[in-house]
């Protein structure tokens, strides 16, 4: 059989409690890599711990919910059925299984369609069964791949708001995608993976805090000198009937603007620092990944 490098070099390390998003296009390596920590594949090298113990100790997995990117269902089961073959497998008690599961048919807004068979659910409904069933055994560590994937906006939101409350209750949730608002909107944390390998990996605010990328001020009052001098410090200036918009590269570029205004009696209407957007970085590392 032919040989293929998926993941190459991979590490990584997740706190207890984070909501970790692991960010990556199609085909980067993020189901592989999920695959890995669940012990469902080996890799050639390395080794995988989940809550402390290693993933070939099986009694880890009693700690650990996971929802596949592609999961299958049982088309004739009802959502409550299928929730309790689920606990079954957990060998939870049928009291405490029907306590759980309508809480989870709460949780996963599903009450009303608990009598329904799955194979009349919407993309949406069954995306909902699938994280409740993830959710089964009270698990410590959440392991989503794509949760997000194929449901509206609404959709959405109510996923973002249950991995929230999740992290509220002190749960460890790992995540994939490739929807980046997402991401930037719940993570604590972000590790994005271009072609097997480990891009960058951090805090969200970290990253976004580093990376000011020009600064933005808007002056009125405006004279020919003011102008002349102001093109010569930074020529992109956009000048509009009665205001020049200038980009500044740095913090040098700053006060010299700055100075330039006053010397010039402009008046200062607004001084902004632009930060990258999370796509901006996610962009930034995809193409040093592919060069
Ligand atoms: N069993 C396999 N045999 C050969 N190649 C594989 C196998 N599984 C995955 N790959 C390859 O590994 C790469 C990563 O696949 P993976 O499914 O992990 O990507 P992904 O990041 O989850 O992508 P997506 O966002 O599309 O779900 C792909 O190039 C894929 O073709
Ligand atoms: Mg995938």
């Amino acid at each position: 059989m032919k040989r293929v490098k998926v993941l190459d070099n991979l590490n990584l390390d997740i706190n207890k409690g984070e909501i970790f998003g692991y960010l990556g296009p199609n085909g980067a390596g993020k189901t592989t890599t999920i695959k890995i920590l669940l012990g469902i594949i080996s890799p050639t090298a390395g080794s995988v711990s989940l809550l402390g113990k290693d993933i070939k100790e099986i009694g880890v997995k009693k700690y650990v919910g996971f929802l596949p990117e592609q999961p299958y269902f049982y088309d004739y089961l009802t959502a409550n059925e299928f929730l309790h073959f689920c606990g079954q497998l957990f060998n939870i008690n049928r009291i405490d299984r029907q306590k759980r599961i309508d809480e989870l048919l709460r949780i996963v807004k599903l009450e009303e369609s608990s009598h329904l068979q799955l194979r009349k659910f919407s993309k949406g409904m069954l995306q909902r069964i699938g994280i409740a069933q993830a959710l089964i055994n009270d698990p410590e560590l959440i392991i989503l791949d794509e949760p997000m994937s194929g449901l509206d906006p609404i959709g959405r939101k109510e996923i973002r708001d249950i991995i929230l409350s999740l992290r509220d209750r002190g749960k460890t949730i790992f995540f994939s995608t490739h929807i980046i608002p997402d991401v930037e909107m719940i993570c604590d944390r972000v590790g994005i993976i271009m072609a097997g390998k480990l891009q960058d990996v951090g805090y969200i605010d970290d990253m976004l805090d580093a990376s000011i990328s020009n600064t933005e001020i808007i002056v009125s009052n405006i004279s020919e000198p003011l102008i002349d001098e102001i093109k010569k410090i930074a020529p992109q200036c956009i000048q509009t009937s009665d205001k020049l918009l200038i980009k500044a590269e740095n913090d040098e570029q700053i006060s010299k603007i700055i100075e330039t205004i006053y010397k010039h009696h402009g008046q200062l209407i607004s001084l902004t620092p632009h930060k990258k957007s999370l796509e901006d970085i996610f962009v930034e590392r995809i193409n040093r990944g592919n060069n």
